[in-house]
């Protein structure tokens, strides 16, 4: 029987992320002078929406609900959980900055706090998509695999996925094409 596969949606959903992270570079990229007239600061709404509704309380939930905690049990050495864990942490934490730096207005702020956040989440998603991922598919035993799939699809439901991908697939290329 071919074996169950747990880890490509994850990959699908980096794209996206990785998509946006690239969006955000751009933004700040061309965010000089003036925090009314910058780029990353007028678009700064949609962004964080994103990277609340899709990157974290639907990736991130997934990974942490569904895959972390089975990964937990699996691999039972030198375990990288707790530091992916961390990153999710950190991440939140550069997210609620840079929603502070937004609502007062703090350009600088914004674009440090925008920097870190992309860095941060662009090493994440490589050690995941190179490291995690594969020892994921490697670890877990083929009898937990329908149960990963079930909870992803339950997941999936909770956050009406794809009428939320299409969305920000949508956003994704208004801003591009506002970009040139
Ligand atoms: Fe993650
Ligand atoms: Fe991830």
């Amino acid at each position: 029987m071919e074996r169950l596969d747990i880890t490509q949606e994850l990959r699908d959903e980096h794209d996206l992320i990785l998509e946006w992270i690239d969006l955000i570079g751009e933004l700040a990229r061309l965010s000089r002078g003036s925090f009314a007239e910058s780029p990353l600061a007028i678009h700064f709404p949609v962004v964080d929406e994103f990277l609340g509704a899709y990157s974290d309380q639907f990736h991130h939930a997934k990974e942490e609900d569904v895959l972390f905690g089975v990964l937990e049990r699996a691999i039972t050495h030198c375990g990288p959980i707790p530091v992916m864990l961390h990153e999710h942490a950190i991440g939140r934490a550069l997210r609620a900055r840079m929603g502070e730096a937004f609502r007062a207005r703090d350009l600088e702020t914004l674009l440090g706090a925008s920097r870190d956040f992309c860095g941060l989440l662009t090493q994440h998603i490589a050690k995941e998509n190179n490291v995690l991922y594969p020892m994921a598919e490697q670890s877990v035993p083929d009898e937990e695999r329908r149960a990963i799939q079930e909870a992803y699809a339950a997941a999936a439901l909770r956050h009406d996925a794809r009428a939320l991908r299409e969305r920000f697939e949508r956003e994704r290329d208004t801003l591009r094409a506002k970009l040139g």
